[in-house]
């Protein structure tokens, strides 16, 4: 396995963010528009980043919402064929550090009601279920399974 590098998204990744947004998303996958104009509100409420191979293939990245107390992971993925090696883990660890170094007091997010590997990765660091948004997955009509967790304990999976 090659090593990584875990970096800041520039618009110069969209290319290979949006190849792996595709794959792993289908027909709900981000637009370039859509995505660019997230990262034209970096570094102010939002933070988003890459994880590289050293061959400087994208092959995971994830983004943060952080606003007053309150934070939301906008995105997390990783290319399929690096599934389990503990890169999902490390963004995400490092969207709970940023949102603590925000201040922020509390992360959200939203996961697909089908996705039970996204579910057990975010039980895993300490987030639990409050709610569920009907239909929030479009084009699919998929329920999102609405996670939370407080930031005042360390940002880890321990
Ligand atoms: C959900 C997702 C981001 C997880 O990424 P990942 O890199 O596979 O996550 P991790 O490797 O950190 O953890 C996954 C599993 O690998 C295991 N693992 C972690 N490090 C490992 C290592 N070094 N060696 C072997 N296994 C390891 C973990 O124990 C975990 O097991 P579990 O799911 O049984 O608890 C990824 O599957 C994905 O991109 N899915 C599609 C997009 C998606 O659903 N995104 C979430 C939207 S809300």
């Amino acid at each position: 396995m090659s090593p990584l590098r875990l970096r800041a998204m520039t618009p110069g990744d969209l290319d290979g963010v949006l190849t792996l947004e595709l794959a792993l998303f289908g027909a709900e996958a981000w637009s370039r528009e859509m995505l660019a104009g997230e990262l034209s509100q970096q570094p102010a409420s939002r933070y988003y980043l890459v994880a590289e191979d050293d061959d400087g293939a994208i092959v995971g990245y994830a983004g943060l919402l952080a606003a007053g107390d309150q934070a939301d992971v906008l995105t997390l993925a990783v290319a399929t064929i690096r599934w389990g090696q503990g890169i999902g883990s490390e963004l995400l660890a490092m969207l709970l550090a940023e949102a603590v170094r925000r201040g922020c007091r509390e992360m959200f997010l939203e996961v697909r009601a089908d996705n039970v590997r996204a579910q057990r990765l975010y039980r895993r660091w300490g987030f639990t279920e409050i709610g569920i948004r009907h239909g929030y997955y479009q084009p699919s009509g998929t329920d999102a399974v609405v996670m939370r967790r407080g930031l005042a304990e360390p940002p880890s999976s321990a």
